[in-house]
């Protein structure tokens, strides 16, 4: 069970950094005026929002009760946060994470109350940006880029 939720967690990553990549290459240029909002925007916001619930709920498995690594930081907590990588996963990756989803829900749910084609391009690119920022300093990346 462990390794398979590992490795999906592991893959899961690259799919939420295309979605990212994907969705802001298609909202920035949006930011200036003139396009129009349509449904290739709106399914490339909800799939990218919809995967970083999905991480969301993969990487809580792992927090909460698949991860033996974890299950040990959690029983020393104390000791944890004294040690940089395990104060990384105890704190600082789930904390950070957090953040990123909410950004992430936030600019799927805020672009909708915007009235001009401009505002939700703009409302959803700043907040898919913001999360995007957090995602790429928070991941792991001394840690295996795949786990096949
Ligand atoms: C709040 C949401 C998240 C939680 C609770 C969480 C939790 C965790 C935990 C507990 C680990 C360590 C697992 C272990 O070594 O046994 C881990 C590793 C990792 N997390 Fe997350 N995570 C979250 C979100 C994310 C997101 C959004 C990404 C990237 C898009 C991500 C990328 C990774 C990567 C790449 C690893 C290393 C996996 C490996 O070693 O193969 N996490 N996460």
């Amino acid at each position: 069970m462990y390794p398979f939720v590992l490795g999906l967690h592991n893959v899961l990553r690259w799919l939420v950094l295309l979605s990212a990549v994907y969705t802001l290459a298609l909202l920035l240029p949006g930011v200036g005026g003139r396009r129009v909002w349509g449904r290739r925007e709106r399914v490339a916001a909800s799939s990218f929002t919809g995967l970083m619930y999905l991480q969301l709920i993969v990487g809580l498995a792992l927090y909460i009760g698949v991860s033996p690594y974890m299950q040990g930081i959690l029983d020393n907590f104390g000791a944890a946060l004294k040690n940089s990588e395990t104060r990384f996963f105890a704190v600082e990756h789930i904390g950070g994470m957090l953040l990123a989803v909410l950004f992430a829900h936030l600019g799927n749910v805020l672009y909708r109350r915007r009235e001009t084609n401009q505002g939700q391009y703009r409302t959803a690119a700043l907040f898919f940006s913001l999360s995007l920022l957090c995602v790429l300093a928070l991941i792991p990346w001394w840690r295996p880029l795949l786990r096949l």
